[in-house]
């Protein structure tokens, strides 16, 4: 979507995946979804070193409204979870230098059952825009026949504003195998195009196959303004071992996806939090060419699951080069590729750098080989750095 935003992919917290649709203040005061869960997270964004990373947007998911709209006919928000309506908390997220996110359904009904957008679009935009919202996640339960068109006016409605406002769209992932991705990036700045993603290795796995095998090349559609969105991050939850973690951030990195943390900073693990602040990843995941990578080889037998994925960077030439074991078991699994394997060209051959380790890799020629050993469901992740014509004298 050509509206200014989301020049690279968006970064910040998404309520959805940890928090869910609590609304039960009174037994679970501090998980529920409320002023108080929000503006505690950006209080630890602001503070923690999220914000500075890049983390901007505090977005919240379903299940903040009131079950009805008000007799005028706008919508209302949850008057005991949020005591002091919506711009309050807007309020004071801005106050701590972020910007805020809010969850509408281009639907009767948002998936949790409370009211949705459709013949209120104008209105709702409007009552967004008043509250000083920055971006909107428009979901797609109860779509209805003409939902894409729905999101087309949603979106109209929104520009209408005068306000910018970041368009985040379940869009592609209601279109089914249908889905025209340049139309769904002619309407978005982001659109998730796969399933939920819960607090489970299997999800993350099934999301990266996804993206590996990119159907209708929507990696490529990617790009300034318009990104696909391979769901929150559960870096920090409670299922994923160190390694995963980093090999679900190393990937959506590659895959310039928006990163949306969904974890509890009140309480977060350090190692999680050291990775999330990750400042090579995040440079990574940041780069201002702004093309998404691919997987460039699969390897499925028996024995050998492996992968390999590469991301153009800035300044040209330098690539970032993702290497995933996707064996859940057994023994680390050894690499041993060539430069020109791993889909690198540069004559005067590259320097690695691994990110997780910090270990540096070459001088290696094109026709050398890197060869290392990777964990189960582990990623290596590099930064490959053409050699220079100084350099190659001395190599
Ligand atoms: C479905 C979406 O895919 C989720 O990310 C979340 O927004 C839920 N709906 C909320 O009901």
């Amino acid at each position: 979507l050509d509206n200014g935003l989301a020049r690279t992919p968006p970064m910040g917290w998404m309520s959805w995946e940890r928090f869910r649709c609590n609304i039960d203040c009174k037994n679970d005061p501090h998980n529920c979804i409320s002023a108080n869960l929000l503006m505690q997270m950006a209080d630890r964004m602001a503070e923690d070193g999220y914000l500075e990373a890049g983390y901007e947007y505090l977005s919240v998911d379903d299940c903040w409204m009131a079950k009805e709209r008000s007799q005028m006919g706008t919508l209302v928000t949850d008057p005991e979870r949020f005591p002091n309506g919506m711009k309050a908390v807007i309020d004071y997220v801005h106050s701590r230098g972020l910007k805020f996110g809010i969850y509408g359904s281009v639907g009767n009904k948002t998936c949790k059952g409370y009211p949705g957008n459709k013949y209120h679009m104008a209105r709702d935009a409007a009552t967004y825009a008043e509250w000083g919202v920055d971006m909107l996640k428009f979901d797609c339960c109860n779509p209805g026949p003409n939902f894409v068109t729905g999101f087309e006016q949603m979106g109209m409605h929104l520009n209408k504003t005068g306000r910018p406002i970041l368009y985040d769209c379940a869009l592609a992932i209601c279109m089914g195998p249908k889905v025209d991705y340049n139309l769904v990036k002619k309407y978005c700045n982001m659109w998730r195009n796969y399933e939920d993603v819960e607090d489970n290795w299997k999800y993350v796995f099934n999301i990266i196959e996804f993206y590996g095998k990119n159907d209708k090349n929507f990696l490529e559609i990617a790009g300034p303004g318009g990104w696909n969105d391979a769901d929150q991050l559960i870096v920090g939850d409670f299922s994923l071992s160190a390694g995963q973690q980093q090999t679900q951030i190393g990937l959506w990195a590659i895959m310039a996806s928006p990163l949306f943390m969904s974890v509890d900073l009140r309480n977060i693990d350090p190692i999680a939090k050291q990775l999330l602040l990750n400042k090579e990843v995040l440079a990574i995941h940041q780069d201002s060419l702004g093309i998404a990578g691919r997987r460039i080889w699969n390897i499925n037998d028996y024995a050998v699951k492996l992968e390999s994925w590469l991301r153009p960077l800035s300044p040209k030439g330098r690539y970032a080069v993702g290497i995933f074991n996707k064996n859940v078991g057994g023994l680390l699994q050894t690499v041993n590729r060539t430069m020109s394997q791993l889909g690198l060209t540069d004559e005067n051959g590259y320097t690695m750098k691994e990110i997780f380790t910090g270990i540096s890799y070459g001088p290696y020629k094109l026709s050398d080989s890197l060869v290392i050993k990777i964990p189960p469901t582990n990623l290596f992740l590099a930064v490959a750095t053409p050699v220079t014509e100084k350099e190659l004298i001395v190599f």
